[in-house]
């Protein structure tokens, strides 16, 4: 009888498990390692992916852990279907010793493909030292910035430095950028602040993650695995065409059912966004299932009564005595005693 049981329960958890939502394709594997891959990015197979450019190589590094590559070497931590992948992305730097002579440098170029784009809303350009000027340009060289940072004291790189231009200064990036070129020099070659800064650094990094206080004065280059590396967001989006001509083709369409295409902000192509009321991934045929509204976490869905899940929507039923939307507040029932004739009859109001 025990095992019996026993046997039932272990039958039941892989059905149990099966049931969570995947992201991806059916049929595809969803992740590489600890990262998520959400259709229309795809692993392994080709026919996972969307198309090519979404097709993403699942590989093993050096100590033999799954890592997920974003072109041939940018390491991605985290794909989002709002139209973002986070890729990790080496610092630039430039050091010199205690009597100028440059001793390690490092620049750095690199140019994204059509659906991709830097994002300008959530990456900042970032120069680190005394005696540092950064150059950040594109390959077309129609955008070109210069970041300068002086100091002649060891400046404390804490989370509430500004970084308007001592030890540290930030500049922020174009709408639509694809390809990026950035390289460092100096005035003094550091001779002037070598007592606690030999080295200027340069990256772009998320505004969400960039803490400066992981970038002090005194910091030099490390190499190979160890090597500096910042969060770097790219936006995607899944054609370079409007959602009018888009929907045309219904084959090559990319929006499932109950979702919708939406422009991003960098307007070059669409993405999609399930319906009100719906949850899941948009890209998938079926991916947008409906949101149970009474079970969203940390939310009370209904003032007053009993919620009740309804497809795309959801309904508070006020409790017996009671008329309304119980959405904003439930009401008494009036009683509106109407006698005509002899006969009376009671009409409840609402
Ligand atoms: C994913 O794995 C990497 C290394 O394998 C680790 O550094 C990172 O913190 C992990 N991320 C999450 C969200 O668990
Ligand atoms: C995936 O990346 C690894 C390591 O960079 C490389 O050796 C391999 O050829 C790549 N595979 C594909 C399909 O691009
Ligand atoms: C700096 O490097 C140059 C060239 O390698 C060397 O001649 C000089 O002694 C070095 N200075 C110091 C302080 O190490
Ligand atoms: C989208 O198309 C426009 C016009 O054809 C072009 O200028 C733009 O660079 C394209 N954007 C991307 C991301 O490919
Ligand atoms: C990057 O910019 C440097 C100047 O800062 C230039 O010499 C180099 O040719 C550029 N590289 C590319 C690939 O555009
Ligand atoms: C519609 O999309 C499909 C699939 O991408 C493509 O093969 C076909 O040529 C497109 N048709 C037109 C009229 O653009």
């Amino acid at each position: 009888m025990w095992v019996s049981w026993l046997m039932m329960l272990l039958s039941l958890w892989p059905v149990a498990a099966s049931t969570a939502r995947s992201d991806a394709k059916p049929g595809c594997q969803e992740k590489c390692g600890n990262v998520s891959v959400p259709y229309p990015f795809g692993i392994l197979e080709k026919s996972c992916a969307m198309n090519d450019d979404f097709f993403l190589n699942c590989t093993s590094n050096d100590e033999g852990h799954p890592e997920l590559l974003f072109g041939r070497n940018m390491r991605i931590s985290n794909i989002e279907l709002e139209g973002t992948v986070t890729v990790g992305i080496y610092a630039a730097f430039s050091c010199y010793n205690k009597t100028g002579i440059q001793t390690d440098f490092y620049s750095l170029w690199m140019t994204l493909a059509a659906p991709f784009m830097l994002s300008n809303t959530r990456n900042i350009f970032t120069a680190i030292g005394c005696d540092t000027s950064a150059r950040v340009t594109n390959s077309e060289f129609t955008y070109g910035a210069t970041c300068l940072s002086i100091c002649t004291e060891n400046v404390e790189m804490s989370d509430a430095n500004p970084c308007s231009g001592s030890g540290c200064c930030q500049t922020s990036i174009p709408k639509g950028l694809k390809s990026l070129n950035y390289s460092l020099s100096t005035y003094d070659s550091y001779t002037k602040v070598s007592d606690f800064n030999l080295c200027g650094f340069a990256f772009l990094a998320d505004r969400r993650s960039l803490k400066i206080s992981d970038w002090p004065l005194s910091l030099t280059p490390k190499y190979g695995k160890d090597a500096y590396a910042t969060d770097v967001v790219i936006e995607w989006v899944v054609e370079n065409k409007t959602c009018d001509l888009a929907k045309v083709n219904t084959s090559a369409y990319a929006c499932g059912t109950n979702a919708y295409c939406t422009y991003p902000e960098i307007d070059q192509g669409y993405r999609c966004s399930c319906n009100e009321g719906f949850e899941g991934n948009p890209y998938l045929e079926d991916g947008c299932q409906d949101k149970d509204e009474c079970k969203v976490e940390g939310k009370k869905p209904c003032q007053e009564g009993t919620c009740e899940n309804t497809i795309g929507n959801y309904k508070c039923r006020c409790p017996i005595g009671k008329y309304g939307d119980g959405k904003i507040g439930c009401k008494r029932v009036g009683i509106i005693t109407i006698i005509s004739g002899s006969a009376g009859d009671i009409y409840e109001t609402g």
